[in-house]
């Protein structure tokens, strides 16, 4: 067994209101201590560990856990951005672009694409990731994905539902059989979760429910992207299925806050999304006064959010959608773990796996108050030092 001290933080959150002040459970002049992958303790100052590490008194957070990712895929759709930011609407059909290039890129170049991606959201702090398939759209290229992905996180989501792809054009009721069937069975064992696109343009809401059952009777846990585009049957499915999380919500109404308030789902907002396409961000803060629980996650992806930040994510929930600073730290970090039904990271307290990031700021605050500026200075994943700033 090895220990690890990180001495003389000076702003620790925790995540868990019992070590600290308030829902952050904030300890000032902290000393935190990790044995091989977890915490071991949080103390007031001081600790004996087999080696320490001085933070000089910045602000040390739970590292970000990013529950929304479509980290494997190839090509580029920087062409379509600026067109959009000259005024075009955002289309999901773009997808397409992005699954024609998978679909002709080696398994090697997919892997050294993702692992790139990977290694840029950590130098960002994200220290738990999740990461969807949804670019390959045929049996073959799906579970190549899932199976690329599950070298980087054991959250990887099956989204063979993301879109029909062309050569099912006019026949998504047989693709979705396709999904349900052999993909299925293909993509379920690298798997935690199952995922769909239930929006208009992608699947409606009997196709989602079939994409979500046969998923369950596979043992896979459920996920919605819904009502990013417009209002629509999203947030009602992922309720009623016992969906873990719903993510995008950009348009709701009462009925869906009620629904979420009573039930079990996460709302996940991508704020980036909603800057990249143009879209109106969603009211966070009637979400979260109705009683939701709440994520934030970067869903990193060529076509609507090609960032790994989230940093910019926070500050865009804070500045756009009514959350609060504290409300969005925690909403990309015990939030994210919620949405992915884990105990284990989004907070540090004993037994927890010690996952931090060292910011260069003595507060949180300035995620938002320096938005833009790398402030991430070191990052532990599992009780080790993953990444530092040089
Ligand atoms: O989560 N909404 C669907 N899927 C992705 C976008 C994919 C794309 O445009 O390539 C998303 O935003």
């Amino acid at each position: 067994m090895s220990s690890l001290a990180i001495e003389n933080i000076g702003l620790l959150v925790t995540n868990d209101p019992s070590l600290g002040e308030g829902p952050l459970g904030i300890l000032r002049d902290a000393t935190l201590v990790f044995e091989d992958d977890r915490v071991a303790a949080v103390e007031r100052k001081g600790a004996a560990a087999d080696a320490s590490f001085d933070a000089a008194g910045r602000c040390l957070i739970p590292g970000f856990v990013d529950s929304h990712t479509h980290l494997v895929f190839a090509g580029n759709r920087a062409e379509e951005f600026a067109a959009r930011m000259a005024g075009r609407p955002y289309e999901a059909s773009g997808i397409r672009v992005t699954t024609e290039a998978t679909r002709t890129a080696t398994d090697d170049e997919l892997r050294a694409l993702a692992t790139r991606r990977r290694g840029e959201a950590l130098r960002a702090g994200i220290t738990h990731i999740e990461i969807k398939s949804g670019y390959g759209l045929d049996v073959a290229s799906e579970r190549r994905l899932c199976k690329i992905a599950a070298e980087l996180t054991d959250d990887v989501t099956f989204l063979g539902a993301h879109a029909v792809p062309p050569e099912y054009e006019g026949r998504p009721d047989e693709y979705i059989d396709l999904v349900c069937g052999e993909m299925l069975a293909a993509c379920a064992p690298p798997a935690r979760w199952i995922d769909v696109f239930c929006e208009r343009g992608a699947f409606d809401a009997e196709q989602s429910r079939a994409v979500l059952t046969a998923g369950a009777s596979a043992g896979l846990g459920l996920r919605v992207h819904g009502n990013q585009l417009g209002p629509g049957p999203g947030i009602q499915l992922a309720v009623e299925m016992g969906a873990a999380s719903v993510d995008h919500c950009t348009y709701f109404d009462d009925h869906d806050i009620g629904a979420l308030a009573a039930g079990d789902t996460v709302a996940t907002f991508l704020p980036a999304t909603d800057f990249s396409t143009r879209q109106p961000y969603p009211d966070a803060r009637r979400m979260i006064d109705g009683g939701v629980q709440v994520a934030i996650a970067t869903n990193t992806n060529p076509g609507s959010s090609n960032t790994t930040s989230m940093g910019f994510c926070i500050a865009l929930a804070v500045r756009e959608m009514g959350m609060s600073i504290d409300e969005a730290l925690l909403a990309a970090t015990a939030g994210g773990a919620r949405a992915l039904r884990r105990e284990d990271v989004g907070r540090l307290a004993p037994g927890t796996r010690a996952d931090g990031v060292l910011l260069d700021a003595p507060t949180y605050i300035d995620l938002v108050y320096r938005p833009g500026v790398p402030l991430v200075d070191t990052v532990f994943v599992a009780g080790r030092e993953a990444w530092q700033a040089s």
